[in-house]
């Protein structure tokens, strides 16, 4: 049995028991993946101020993130295929988020439809929508999130095209795969994957096949977000959004100040600062030296967290110093879920907590509401975290 010590360890056992295009899928950004990179290597540039003789013996990560009572300010990002990292991947990752105290977001692109993951857990969900140019579907959509007693909407923004992932293109990424010979030799070598997929009926894109007219099958993602993602998604569809709803949403995928007031303009209780995990436009910025200037145009009026790069306890550690209220966490879940199912989304929940607390504790905090810009060693902060 493998030791499991921190994410990368959920990285390489992921690597060998997922079929190659599934890891692919995951451990990919857009064309030369520079933006994928600096997300993780932008955190890590960051040091904490150590401190000493300060009474830490009572601790606590708890918060709450949109009004929701938290174990640690770490949610789990949507993403697409997660049924195809393991079967029945999403249920395995809701529950496993349930059972810690952290909220689950489900994808538009899931395989797991919305009321399965219902049917499932107790706790609510998030869901997390695309805007497509089907505005009946999106209506259907956010009608059954409602009746699913999702949470809150999560809007994603920045996809109204999709990033080129070359990856993705070699592998000719399908859900299910398709049965070419390549394909056939690479899941002869991960029995424990296809054992479990033998043993599901979900493998399609549960939300979407059977739920819009004339689509009964829908197995090249690309191919279909092509055709029915809307490139005219605007601010005006996003205040369409937020009265359809009528509850509690999200806007992901802002990099800008300007935008992410519009955003709060527009009715959203949090912004996520995001870029896709690199996916998107490579040659964004980090979302970590976005941070900052969109804490200080909205940090008043709605609640901004931030995802991307996030490996560990240490790195929302950092979002947190930098004026972040949550993160969110893509690969290190899909990483523990492709590696051990259910237990190895509570294994990484477990890493990314252990982390934080400890790191908090030789940083001398013990609540992760006294976490601020203090706990950060100012003279060697890159120039993006420069005093405002
Ligand atoms: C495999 C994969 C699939 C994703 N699918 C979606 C999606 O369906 N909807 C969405 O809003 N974001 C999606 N994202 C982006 C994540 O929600 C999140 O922004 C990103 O993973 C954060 O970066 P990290 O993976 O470095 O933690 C996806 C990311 C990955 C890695």
């Amino acid at each position: 049995m493998t030791t499991i010590t921190h994410i990368g360890d959920l990285q390489a056992l992921a690597k060998k028991r997922v079929p190659r295009m599934f890891y692919d899928y995951v451990d990919s950004g857009s064309w030369t993946e520079t933006t994928y990179r600096e997300n993780e290597s932008d955190l890590q540039a960051i040091r904490f101020r150590q401190r000493v003789a300060v009474d830490i013996a009572k601790r606590s990560t708890a918060t709450t993130m949109i009004d929701v009572p938290v174990s640690m300010p770490v949610a789990l990002a949507p993403t697409g295929l997660t049924g195809m990292q393991h079967a029945d991947g999403e249920i395995l990752a809701a529950r496993a988020a349930e059972r810690f105290g952290v909220p689950f977001t489900l994808s538009t692109m899931s395989i797991c439809s919305i009321e399965d993951v219902a049917a499932q857990t107790a706790a609510p969900f998030w869901f997390q929508l695309y805007m497509m140019k089907d505005r009946d579907f999106i209506r259907s959509l956010i009608n059954r999130a409602k009746a699913a007693n999702c949470g809150a909407l999560m809007l994603t923004l920045d996809l109204p095209v999709g990033g080129q992932r070359h990856k993705d293109i070699r592998n000719g990424l399908s859900a299910p795969p398709k049965p070419t010979l390549a394909n056939l030799l690479n899941l002869a070598t991960k029995p424990g994957w296809c054992k479990g997929m033998l043993g599901t009926r979900r493998y399609g894109f549960g939300n979407i096949v059977g739920h819009v007219k004339g689509v009964e099958d829908v197995s090249t993602l690309s191919a279909w977000t092509m055709a029915q993602f809307d490139p005219s998604l605007n601010w005006r569809d996003v205040e369409w959004v937020k009265k359809e709803w009528g509850g509690k949403l999200i806007l992901k995928g802002i990099l800008d100040a300007e935008d992410a007031q519009r955003g709060v303009d527009c009715g959203a209780d949090s912004v996520v600062v995001s870029n896709h995990g690199g996916r998107q436009l490579d040659g964004a910025s980090s979302t970590i030296s976005a941070l900052p200037a969109v804490v200080d145009a909205i940090g008043s009026r709605a609640e901004v967290w931030m995802d991307g790069g996030v490996r560990s306890g240490q790195d929302v550690l950092k979002a947190l110093a930098l004026g972040a209220r949550g993160t969110m966490i893509g690969r290190a879940f899909l990483y523990g879920l492709g590696a051990m199912g259910e237990a190895g989304v509570t294994r990484c929940l477990e890493i990314i907590h252990k982390e934080l607390d400890v790191s908090m504790a030789l940083c001398g905090r013990t609540d992760v509401q006294s976490i601020d810009r203090e706990t950060l060693l100012s003279h060697t902060l890159p120039a993006f975290c420069s005093p405002r």
